[in-house]
């Protein structure tokens, strides 16, 4: 990993920490919201933020709070997607769900708080002008709420008992994981004031990126080791859930996974001589091969 990148993130995780060790009114709960942060996890949407702002030749320090803030929202989003009226899962980045440990009411509750704070966080965030801050959590709440992240979900769960077709299927990915994958892209380019047709190929990039990542974890909800993936196999089998897996066989799911590669390269390729595309190639390589 690129050392300035591990840099930013670790700042990161340090602002997170500090965030919620700020938690004085329930022990409950800071521990609850801390214990799913500190889990561990790809930090794949921070990663990606600080790669975006570093192909634009940005300030790195810039994104932090805003690293923070999607990492918060994104860990809420799966102590709650873990929960026994959801997905029902009982491991999480190599440990047990956070209701295993905490029960459901606190699991909720932390869910609650991260997503809570994500915001008070970002609205803090004094190396920004008010008017960016804005910008951002107008950017993250919509990719995290009825029209994005939230609504996809919903979605899901409801694609568990009617069949979707191959293009509905798309759809939830869309929905469910692509919005929270544009988030940080469309959030560096806010940052940054970045120009609208860099801000426009960049954004069909991350929308890409987006189904790839969800089709990568059908595959590896089935070809996964737990030891990698921190979750057990066979959790979407379980649930009869529609997924590029049970649609299109592991076969046509790889070879799915492999054209939208191809073609998120190819859309590097046509930016390349705007930005310098080498940490948005890394991030192709390094989340998006489809059984790592
Ligand atoms: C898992 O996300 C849920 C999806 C949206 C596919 P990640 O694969 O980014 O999970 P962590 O953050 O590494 O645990
Ligand atoms: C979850 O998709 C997407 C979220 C918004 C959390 P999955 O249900 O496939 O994620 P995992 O496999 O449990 O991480
Ligand atoms: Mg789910
Ligand atoms: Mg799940
Ligand atoms: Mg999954």
């Amino acid at each position: 990993m690129n050392n300035e990148i591990k840099h930013w993130l670790s700042k990161t995780e340090e602002a997170i920490q500090t965030h919620l060790d700020n938690g004085r009114v329930s022990k409950t709960i800071r521990n609850a919201s801390l214990y799913s942060v500190n889990a561990g996890g790809k930090r794949f949407r921070p990663y990606l933020l600080f790669s975006v702002l570093k192909s634009l030749n940005a300030d790195l320090s810039l994104g932090v709070k805003a690293a923070a803030a999607l990492e918060m929202i994104h860990t809420y989003s799966l102590i709650h997607d873990d929960l026994p009226a959801m997905d029902d899962d009982e491991l999480r980045r190599g440990n047990p769900t956070n209701h295993i440990v905490f029960g459901e009411a606190a699991a909720i509750l932390a869910g609650d708080n991260l997503l809570t704070e994500s915001f008070n966080l970002l609205s803090n965030d004094t190396s920004l002008e008010e008017s960016t801050r804005l910008k951002l959590i107008r950017i993250l709440s919509e990719c995290a709420g009825q029209n994005g992240m939230i609504g996809g979900q919903m979605l899901d769960i409801e694609g568990e008992v009617a069949a979707v077709s191959l293009e509905e299927l798309e759809n939830i990915h869309r929905f469910k994981t692509g919005h929270l994958i544009s988030a940080p892209v469309q959030m560096a380019c806010t940052i940054v004031n970045a120009e609208e047709q860099t801000a426009s190929v960049l954004s069909r990039f991350s929308e890409k990126l987006g189904i790839i990542f969800q089709i990568r974890d059908d595959i590896l909800d089935v070809t996964g080791d737990v030891e990698v993936t921190g979750k057990n196999t066979g959790s979407d089998e379980r649930k009869e859930k529609t997924t590029y897996v049970s649609e299109l066989g592991l076969e046509g799911a790889r070879a799915q996974l492999d054209l939208m590669q191809q073609e998120a390269a190819e859309l590097l390729k046509s930016i390349g001589n705007n930005i310098d595309t080498a940490s948005l190639n890394e991030v192709l390589n390094r989340f998006a091969i489809r059984e790592q």
